[in-house]
């Protein structure tokens, strides 16, 4: 694939020969330095970086280990939204932006640090009135407004842990969620503005809500003046609940280890595992990391272009941005809306200084070509990110020459919903770079690459091998898949992520991507298993398959592999003839995949829906989905002789292409 200026935009991840160094002018003004790499003790750096915050008591011990659970800060007692806003109010920043958003159709508001301390005390207020209480898990469903922020910083505030659903989900994603964490309160919004089109999000709830029957209150924002139904048993308008309130709940004092949120990731099953995220030791890592790796200054104005359903935007849009008081830009819509200036205009706009955006984001950027970036004058920018996924070096150096002008430093940073924060990234200023490598792990992280029987390899798998504060503390009430899922693959004190990684001859690491069941598109984590339960809901499905195809821009995307029920199967395939099925039918092929668009969010939807009469299996049943990958790739068969039916590999093959 190319762009429209010509340039061969993708090819395989290959480790380079450039070595691109820091700018001098950026070395002399970096917050980090090279004695960040000389850390000898790992628990004394964390428990320095820790005295930076803001705590009402003290810890009495830095790490509390017992293999595979760990505690920080224990006895601490801290606030994540006193530390976001509270202690910012006594300097100059009480009146500097904390949030700067922008709506897709171009309405802004700015809210200063003093505003959204305001109305955090007011909704947490509100929180409190309705009932809720600490330990209560509050679900968000909101979209890139900025109350979603308020609803977070107002449950820290008061101790009730969020679980904050990205709002591109749907009913049956939200429900799921809502069951699995029994959460009694939602919090969504009348709708949003997307790619010129309104979004009609309180309807997407009220279908989730048909679902479960947990939820007894409701808060709707509104941002669009939408005309919904309200149930006058459980919903509420946000304006009229905060109309009546003061600003008048403190921070309360909370336990190190108490629950800040719970966060649904996708795991090697049907079922997102809720993880589990605790204040003071996710507040230590995410504050630290956005100074070194983001280079935070206080007159910085700071960009992420992720969603803050998802991690990104929680660790580096809210918590360690604020925690740091500085100015984070918020932008509702798409990247490309109305035309393939619309990014470049809000860096320019804002003079934004750091951008941290997605490989996907990069690719499309890209393929629409650099004159749009071109045009527009980005020479606020000092330092570029990226995250979520591999990013190929022709796509780095594509960043670094047409939006960095060759003068910003890329931090490539790899971490996961589980790690809480960044784990391997360049220290901006300090570190050379290689197109496509992530470098090395930031002070106070110990990675390694390790061979299937745990030893150290040039290329294997990724592996953590000491506890870092922000590393998840289990999955919601369930232990035991925290300890199978992560601590099991070589021994109970050693971290397995899942991602394939080399290291190369400077101790660089290359990361590979995943290497189970788990997808990856534009940036965002899907499994497998996820969208088959899905498929396997509607009611003509009896078995369906689900591999990552390769795509130029998302990286990868779903592609689906289903048996029909017999009946379906008869009267859908056989297209008139009573012998030969025609394993063909392009109207059942649109509704599945609307169906799991609609069912689970449209990023799940499969690129491809083929049925199949059979699929591969092993002796004792297992799907080889290893195969499925290999026809969908087109690529040369593997081996079929452990099948209990080796027959069908072709026969897909036959089907499929
Ligand atoms: O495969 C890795 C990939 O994204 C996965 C984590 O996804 P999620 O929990 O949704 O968090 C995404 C944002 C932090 C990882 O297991 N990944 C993330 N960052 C990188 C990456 N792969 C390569 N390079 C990265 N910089």
């Amino acid at each position: 694939m190319s762009s429209e200026d010509g340039e061969e935009v993708f090819d395989v991840l290959s480790e380079g020969e450039e070595v691109f160094a820091p700018p001098e002018s950026f070395k002399e003004q970096a917050n980090a330095g090279a004695e960040l790499y000389e850390i000898e003790n790992y628990q004394e750096y964390w428990a320095k970086e820790a005295e930076k915050l803001d705590w009402f008591e003290k810890w009495d011990q830095t790490l509390r280990w017992e293999p595979p659970f760990a505690q920080w800060f224990v006895g601490g007692k801290i606030n994540a939204s006193y530390n976001c806003l509270d202690r910012h109010l006594d300097s100059f920043r009480k009146n500097k932006a904390a949030l700067i958003w922008e709506g897709e159709p171009g309405d802004e508001r700015v809210l200063t640090y003093n505003d959204l301390h305001r109305k955090v005390c007011k909704f947490a207020t509100v929180l409190k009135n309705q009932g809720v209480q600490k330990g209560d898990i509050v679900t968000i469903y909101l979209p890139m407004i900025p109350e979603a922020v308020i609803a977070m910083l107002a449950c820290a505030r008061i101790g009730a842990p969020h679980s904050v659903v990205f709002a591109g989900f749907g009913p049956g994603s939200l429900a799921q969620r809502i069951e699995n964490a029994d959460s009694s309160f939602l919090i969504t919004a009348d709708g949003y503005y997307r790619r010129g089109r309104l979004i009609h999000h309180k309807n997407k709830s009220d279908q989730a809500l048909e679902q479960t029957d947990k939820v007894e209150q409701c808060v709707v924002v509104e941002r669009c003046g939408l005309d919904v139904t309200m149930n006058r048993d459980r919903d509420y308008w946000w304006k009229d609940l905060m109309s009546e309130v003061k600003c008048e709940t403190p921070a309360v004092k909370l336990d190190s280890e108490d629950l800040l949120f719970l966060m649904y990731t996708s795991g090697t099953t049907g079922k997102p595992k809720g993880v589990v995220h605790t204040i003071g030791g996710y507040m230590t890592h995410v504050t630290s990391t956005s100074k070194y790796v983001f280079d935070l200054k206080e007159d910085d104005t700071y960009w992420c272009s992720a969603d803050v359903g998802w991690i990104t935007g929680h660790s580096y849009i809210v918590y360690g941005i604020l925690s740091n008081g500085a100015t984070a830009v918020m932008y509702e819509g798409a990247p490309d809306y109305p035309d393939n200036n619309r990014t470049w205009e809000i860096i320019e706009k804002y003079g934004v200084n750091i951008f941290y955006t997605a490989p996907t984001a990069i690719r499309s950027f890209m393929k629409h070509g650099k004159k749009y970036p071109q045009s527009h004058n980005l020479n606020s920018l000092r330092l570029l990110g990226s995250v979520g996924e591999p990013i190929n070096p022709k796509v780095w150096k594509w960043y670094h020459k047409n939006v960095g002008n060759e003068n910003c430093p890329i931090v490539d940073t790899w971490w996961q919903t589980e790690t809480g924060g960044i784990m391997l990234s360049p220290l901006p200023g300090v570190i050379k770079t290689r197109p496509g490598s992530v470098t090395r792990p930031l002070p106070g992280i110990s990675a390694e690459v390790l061979d299937e029987e745990g030893e150290p390899a040039d290329s294997g798998y990724l592996a953590i091998t000491k506890p870092w504060p922000g590393m998840l503390r289990t999955v919601y009430q369930n232990d035991e898949r925290y300890k199978k899922t992560y601590w099991s693959k070589w021994d109970d004190e050693t971290y397995f992520p899942a991602d394939g990684a080399k290291i190369d001859e400077d101790g660089y690491f290359w990361i590979l991507g995943r290497i189970d069941d788990v997808i990856n598109v534009s940036g965002h984590r899907l499994s497998t298993m996820e969208i088959e339960s899905s498929l396997v809901s509607h009611s003509d499905v009896a078995e369906a398959a689900v591999v990552g195809g390769s795509d130029d821009l998302k990286g990868q995307v779903p592609v689906a592999y289903v048996m029909l029920q017999e009946e379906a199967e008869n009267d859908k395939l056989n297209n008139g003839e009573d012998e030969e099925l025609d394993f063909f039918n392009a109207d059942l092929e649109e509704e599945l995949k609307d169906y799991v668009a609609e069912d689970i969010g449209a990023i799940a939807r499969p690129r491809d829906v083929t049925f199949v009469p059979d699929l591969p299996k092993t002796r004792s049943g297992k799907i080889m989905r290893r195969l499925l990958q290999d026809i969908t790739e087109e690529e040369e068969l593997s081996d079929t002789t452990t099948l209990k039916n080796p027959e069908i590999a072709e026969k897909i093959q036959d089907i499929y292409c």
